[in-house]
């Protein structure tokens, strides 16, 4: 079933599954997901940097896919699932993900950090060892301004090596 319309004919109730919650966000038809995220459910950890789909910053995923959230229509995720980089780490646990950008020294204004973190969680989901190209291909939408990006990529090896760790118990 669609999104149902409001009497206002520019509002509409959005059902979503948000982190593994059921949510609801009355939403303007051409809002973007980002914003329903942001600015109706609280969740300011996706960034909004271009909303043009050319920095990552605001990655999350729709049903299992990582998307650029500016560009999807909250009406899109009607029904669906999305995880944003608040569901990573636990309570005051970090995911090993957010350990290792921290240790390796990866971020510095903050503002591409959640975008990163949640494509390279993606990335070594889909593969727990991945080559240096296979890391820069996979992180070639995320663009930061401040690091220069040689510690994103120490960062990447370090959660690499956490991730099997876990993985290995
Ligand atoms: S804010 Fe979505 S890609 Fe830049
Ligand atoms: S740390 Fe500032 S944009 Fe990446």
């Amino acid at each position: 079933m669609g999104p149902r319309w409001k009497k206002s004919n520019v509002a509409m109730l959005v059902r979503t599954k948000v982190n593994g919650e059921w949510k609801e966000a009355d939403v303007w038809e051409g809002s973007s997901l980002l914003y329903m995220l942001r600015e109706h459910l609280g969740l300011p950890g996706s960034k909004n940097a271009c909303e043009q789909g050319e920095c990552g910053s605001c990655s999350v995923w729709l049903d299992g896919e990582l998307v650029c959230a500016c560009l999807v229509l909250a009406a899109q995720a009607h029904e669906a699932e999305v995880r944003t980089v608040e569901s990573l780490g636990e309570g005051d646990s970090l995911h090993p993900v957010q350990e290792a950008f921290l240790e390796a020294g990866a971020v510095q204004c903050g503002f591409c950090t959640p975008g990163l973190i949640v494509a390279v969680a993606d990335l070594l989901d889909q593969e727990s060892n991945p080559p240096e190209t296979t890391v820069r291909e996979a992180l070639s939408g995320n663009l930061c301004r401040c690091t220069g990006y040689e510690k994103i990529l120490d960062a990447v090896r370090l959660a690499a090596d956490r991730v099997r760790d876990t993985a290995k118990g």
